[in-house]
């Protein structure tokens, strides 16, 4: 290079280091899509023929196998991909990240009232509001409670039937089972009060926030109002005593105190069935699917069922046994995972794969950029339980429940649910698919097709 190009090539940087008071960023590659809404519609399923997975698979290909950029529900996003992706993000927690939930997750989960709170230390109260909920001890006092609950509603939804439709009754069980747990409400017909503006809010969750009458961000917006408000109701109503001959400030703020009370419980109810009766229903279509599958299971819990009297429900040392119950139940999750990842949010410039993620961006790491990796899983399409015998699986390659501090505090919860749900099914029924090659759509999150129907017969 010449002297005067030279000098051109300096100045040039100057310019550049001037205007942007420093060296430009080496962003991870990708791009940003539409103004505002960036590539949302594409990542939501709104966009003909792509997929949240599909998604992530053309970008990495395309990209960056490690992290590459886009642009989600207004915000800039690195999307964290592969084992050291995950690793990096689930270590990462106040030091260069922190906590961040979509704003229409805000909105749909939280009165306008407490929004402002929900602020980078939420995520922390909501785990130690949980302790009580998901101790040990209340996880193994709830086994008996899920097993009797499981027996009534196969008596009363299944058993009269010869077909049913499994996704819609697997969230009504997880949800009444929700609320008896969470909230002592046994009455299934306040249950069923919550359930239809449940059922509004999982479409509109992760959204464009934009309020248009008929949206999915605006029927959810309203179903999380509905079922707040009722249960500030049943809240308010049980602190009457702790309300009546307090003064107006005490009563101000125990008020207020209520409000973020409410919305605590919505996020739990919401987390708790929403993503349960999705694992149940992804279980149950491959015990339908394979019956050499559903055999081994059927024995392993006909072992458990006979070691017990008629009316003796389980405990913990029965769940003990469940083992390739719950690897089936693992596979199932690995290949249909109910969650599809999770956010972050930089709170300083930091560097990952030789790119600088700015703070403010938001981060992503998804199950998707793993659990179908042949990397990571051989044969990855292929339902296979025996893959999770022993502990042979690489760190951070199995994430249907996330990682490090932030990982799903409901995982135990949710295994009791499923395993004792398990139990009950094969116990009482043959089950084979009504329609066998009935897909798996996401929506944008995942529902088969047609609800999944499967035939039943109860066992001679
Ligand atoms: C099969 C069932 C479930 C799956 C697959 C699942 C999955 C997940 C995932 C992937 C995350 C994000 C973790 C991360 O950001 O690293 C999460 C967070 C969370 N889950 Fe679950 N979950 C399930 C059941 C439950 C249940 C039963 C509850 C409550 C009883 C629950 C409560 C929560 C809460 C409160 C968080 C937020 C934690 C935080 O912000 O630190 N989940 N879950």
């Amino acid at each position: 290079m010449d002297l005067f190009s030279q000098s051109l090539l300096y100045l040039a940087i100057f310019y550049v280091y001037d205007f942007f008071g420093t060296f430009p960023l080496n962003l991870p590659p990708g791009k940003r899509g539409w103004p505002i809404i960036g590539e949302s519609l594409e990542y939501i399923g709104a966009a003909k023929g792509s997929r949240p997975k599909k998604f992530i698979a053309d970008r990495t290909a395309k990209y960056s196998p490690e992290v590459c950029q886009t642009s989600l529900l207004g915000e800039n996003l690195a999307v964290f991909c592969g084992a050291s992706g995950n690793k990096f993000l689930f270590s990462g927690q106040n030091s260069y990240i922190t906590t961040w939930w979509p704003s229409s997750m805000k909105k749909v989960l939280a009165f306008p009232e407490t929004l402002e709170k929900l602020n980078r230390d939420d995520s922390k109260k909501m785990r130690s509001f949980l302790q009580e909920f998901l101790k040990p001890e209340a996880l193994q006092h709830y086994i008996p409670i899920m097993d009797s609950m499981a027996r009534d509603h196969l008596d009363t939804e299944w058993a009269p039937r010869e077909e049913v439709e499994v996704f819609p009754l697997a969230k009504n069980y997880t949800f009444a089972l929700a609320c008896r747990l969470f909230m002592n409400i046994k009455d299934l017909q306040i249950v069923s009060k919550f359930a239809k503006p449940f059922a509004r809010i999982a479409p509109g969750l992760i959204s464009v926030p934009i309020s248009l009458p008929g949206t999915p961000f605006s029927k959810a917006v309203r179903g999380g109002k509905q079922i707040r408000e009722e249960l500030l109701a049943i809240i308010r109503q049980r602190n009457k005593e702790l309300l009546e001959g307090k003064d107006d400030e005490a009563r101000d703020f125990l008020s207020r105190l209520l409000l973020e009370v409410s919305d605590k419980i919505v996020g739990l109810l919401f987390a708790s069935h929403d993503m349960t009766s999705t694992s149940i229903t992804v279980v149950v279509n491959f015990l339908a699917q394979f019956p050499d599958v559903y055999q081994r299971v059927y024995e392993e819990q006909m072992e458990i069922a006979k070691s017990k009297g008629p009316d003796e429900l389980l405990n913990w040392d029965d769940i003990q046994k469940m083992k390739y119950s719950w690897n089936v139940a693992c596979d199932s999750m690995r290949l249909c995972p109910p969650a599809q990842g999770s956010f972050r949010e930089a709170i300083t410039d930091f560097t990952f794969a030789g790119y600088t993620i700015p703070k403010g961006w938001k981060t992503f790491w998804t199950v998707y950029s793993t659990h179908k990796n042949p990397k990571y899983f051989s044969d990855p399409e292929r339902f296979d339980p025996s893959r999770f015998e022993g502990d042979g699986r690489a760190p951070f390659t199995y994430v249907p429940f996330g990682g490090g501090p932030r990982m799903c505090p409901g995982k135990e919860y949710a295994r009791l649910e499923l395993l004792v749900f398990i139990h009950n099914l094969v116990t009482r029924f043959k089950i084979e698919k009504a329609i066998p090659d009935e897909k798996i759509i996401y929506n944008p999150s995942l529902v088969p097709a047609n609800g999944l129907l499967i035939r039943l017969q109860t066992h001679n």
